[in-house]
């Protein structure tokens, strides 16, 4: 058995101990949380009637949720790293439409050509290049032909200038929802030592290059940016 990295075991650590209080620190943590959400639900294509769909790094399952309203046939796949945010989404999700996978995105191990839609919010970031290449070749090889991988996730700017704004903007809104200085401060520490973050040009380039079509930025606000890409086959 290989050991895992000991940057992802404290994140692991991270989510299991922030798992009870996250829902209410995300609304004034993360800037157009909803709106972020509903428009990548929005947009999923209207000739898709996903089945099957993997939430990668479901959290408490906030998007689940959403994902399962939408698509009242569907069945949901819950994958986290974390054990404790795992049964808050449990609870959260309270339907046997969703069953859960305690899984590292260093070492997925999903099924072929499984999944219609693959989704996923503000998680990939997590990991760093090369393993998030990696986990754009691992997600289209478990989509079905036709398949939709969309997903939201905070981006590095540009420049260092446009990514050193991004910081500052969100500062200003976290100071606006009246976040406690230990609370950001918690944030900034844990984005210093877990968070590895890509600019939308790099993303765009390894979708493609994972044989993803159609890749597309549909939304952006801060370092928030939702993409989408197909998987078509000739
Ligand atoms: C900021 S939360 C987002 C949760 C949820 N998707 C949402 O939008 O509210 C990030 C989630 O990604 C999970 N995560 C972080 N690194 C991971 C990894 N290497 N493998 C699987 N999940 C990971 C964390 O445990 C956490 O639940």
């Amino acid at each position: 058995m290989t050991a895992e990295p000991i940057s992802e075991r404290s994140t692991e650590e991270f989510y299991d101990e922030l798992a009870s209080s996250y829902n209410d620190i995300i609304y004034r943590c993360a800037p157009r949380y909803d709106e972020m959400q509903m428009t990548m639900v929005d947009y999923v294509p209207n000739d898709l009637q996903p089945l099957r769909i993997l939430d990668l790094g479901c959290g408490t399952g906030n998007l689940t949720l959403r994902v399962l309203e939408a698509f009242p046939e569907a069945e949901v796949v819950a994958l986290d790293l974390s054990a404790e945010i795992l049964d808050v989404c449990r609870r959260q999700c309270g339907t046997d439409r969703v069953s859960y996978l305690q899984q590292d995105f260093h070492s997925l191990d999903l099924p072929d050509a499984e999944f219609d839609l693959v989704v996923s919010s503000i998680a990939i970031h997590h990991v760093d290049d090369p393993a998030k290449q990696r986990l754009f070749n691992d997600v289209y090889a478990s989509l079905r032909h036709d398949g939709v991988f969309t997903f939201v996730d905070q981006f590095r700017g540009e420049t260092p200038g446009i990514y050193r704004r991004h910081m500052e903007v969100w500062k200003l809104f976290a100071d606006s929802k009246g976040i406690p200085a230990e609370e950001w401060e918690m944030w900034m520490e844990h984005q210093q030592q877990h968070d590895y973050h890509a600019t939308v040009g790099q993303q765009i380039a390894w979708l493609r290059q994972a044989e993803f079509q159609q890749v597309d930025c549909l939304w952006k606000h801060v370092l928030w940016t939702l993409l989408t890409a197909r998987k078509v086959l000739e």
